[in-house]
């Protein structure tokens, strides 16, 4: 029997290895969450509790899923990457019916075989415990059981709800019960026929306003481990850019381009795109969020705008390079491509702490518009907006537009530095310009007195592109059968 239990054991333990042998092992740790979640009881009111709630699953089209992504709020606290749980993080200590002592608690979906024989592995309760640190874990199910006097909180801190939550009806515990059984407990105002009803609540503790704030105060500056996945982020997406630069031909199809930058994302263990890929040849490119990327051959006059971010552990890189497809950039294209590199230069000399978003976004704007204008591309004042619509930087980390404070620039923020100039086909300007579209954006660490320019090693130098697109590419020789030949 002994040797029985003896043999049990050992293949548990083999069979764990195998399972931990099938994941990476570099993801934030326990304690980084712990952290995060410690920092995030300093910053609540008193007496108050936060709320977190896990994303929903999004339904693609029949029985077909979205590929799951977490809320990045709730990953930050937890690296919990599953549906259908709840989060809370209490200011004070609570104690429990059994005495226990505890200051936040989580409800996952709970381990079931069947289930993940279908879609994949589950933490469950204990899983949570052990791999994530969460003491207080338990089942979603236990949730609507869960007691707890919400009226006694002075503020009970949560972001609103959107609509956009299904009801498993096989599942009476998914997250649809989950914020329904929620709103019960804390007497949210049921909103019914586009009327609010309100259930009358003893005092009115909700606070669905605050947490934004407090939440882009913690994840605005980034940690020394969340740096490190930035860095990995940004190094795989410039080695994506890089690689595509050497291996660029006449002929290629937006979405093959793409898909040269996926695979070298993919090489190197990056999950996830942190946005849907931008690859836009000529015109395409003066469409900001083009995604279609749907044109069959691009043409060695045209320029080809590349806006990528792989997505590594939850944090994404926003890199964009724009080249020549023939591997020399025409006059036009030159002058236009400088203005923007110099737009960038002049944001940089700027960007440090103290200096404002907006003082990026003018240092970008003032070389833009002189130069346009010096072109004759622009006449008038009014015009000064037209060919460059956008602002010239965001916060980057979990979200590709993080989140953060949105005035000052400080130590440990991370951003992008994006000008961009787009001149659409039949603008009012000489026809030679029609199609040109540049945009260049980097990703920066704001440091004690500057900052850190993470994406570097993409080239944006005309000549330095220009050198490397001469390079060769070990996707010269990767040449595919035709579809329609017969093997
Ligand atoms: N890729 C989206 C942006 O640059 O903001
Ligand atoms: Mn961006
Ligand atoms: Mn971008």
């Amino acid at each position: 029997m002994q040797k029985f239990i003896l043999i049990v054991l050992l293949l548990a333990t083999v069979t764990g290895f195998a399972q931990n042998s099938d994941m990476p092992n570099d993801f934030l740790n326990k304690e980084f969450h712990k952290d995060r979640r410690a920092k995030l009881r300093e910053k609540l009111p008193s007496n108050s509790v936060a709320v977190f709630f896990a994303n929903p699953v999004r339904n693609r089209a029949n029985d077909v899923d979205f590929v799951y992504h977490q809320d990045p709020d709730f990953f930050y606290l937890t690296g919990y990457k599953e549906p259908d749980a709840v989060l809370f993080v209490f200011k004070d200590m609570q104690t429990a019916a059994n005495k226990t002592q505890y200051n936040e608690i989580i409800f996952v979906q709970p381990r079931n075989t069947q289930a993940e024989m279908w879609t994949g592995r589950r933490l469950g309760d204990q899983g949570v415990k052990d791999q994530l640190g969460l003491e207080q874990a338990f089942n979603n199910t236990e949730f609507k059981k869960y007691n707890v006097d919400f009226s006694r909180f002075d503020q009970i801190l949560f972001f609103d709800f959107e609509n956009d939550v299904r009801n498993d009806p096989r599942d009476s515990s998914d997250l649809y019960d989950l914020i329904d059984q929620f709103k019960m407990k804390v007497h949210y105002p049921s909103k019914e026929k586009g009327l609010t009803v309100t259930r009358e609540p003893e005092k009115n503790n909700l606070n669905m306003q605050a947490l934004a704030d407090i939440m882009d105060g913690l994840r605005g500056f980034k940690t020394k481990e969340e740096v490190d996945m930035i860095r990995k982020a940004v190094s795989i997406s410039c080695m994506g850019q890089r690689e595509v630069m050497k291996a660029m031909k006449p002929g290629m199809s937006e979405r093959e381009i793409q898909g040269i930058h996926e695979f070298v994302f993919k090489k190197y263990q990056a999950e996830d795109l942190g946005y849907p890929s931008i690859v836009g040849a000529g015109h395409n490119g003066c469409i900001l969020h083009y995604i279609d990327n749907y044109k069959p051959n691009v043409t060695n006059k045209e320029l080809i705008l590349m806006d990528l971010g792989a997505e590594f552990h939850g944090y994404t890189a926003d890199i964009t390079r724009t080249i020549p497809i023939s591997g020399k950039f025409s006059p036009e294209q030159k002058q236009i491509y400088e203005l923007v590199l110099k737009a960038q230069e002049e944001a940089m000399k700027v960007c440090k702490p103290g200096a404002t978003f907006q003082d990026l976004t003018m240092a970008t704007r003032i070389v833009v518009n002189k130069g346009l204008k010096d072109l004759g591309i622009i006449k008038t004042e009014n015009e000064k907006h037209l060919y460059y619509p956008h602002g010239c930087c965001h916060h980057i980390g979990l979200d590709v537009h993080d989140r953060g404070p949105y005035d000052k620039l400080q130590e440990s923020m991370v951003i992008t530095i994006e000008p961009g100039i787009y001149i659409p086909e039949n603008s009012n300007c000489d026809k030679r310009w029609w199609g040109i579209a540049v945009r260049i954006e980097d990703d920066y660490l704001i440091t004690k007195d500057g900052y850190e320019h993470l994406s570097v090693s993409a080239p944006r130098k005309v000549e330095d592109i220009e050198a490397l697109m001469k390079q060769p590419s070990a996707l010269d020789d990767f040449v595919l059968p035709d579809l329609n030949t017969k093997n």
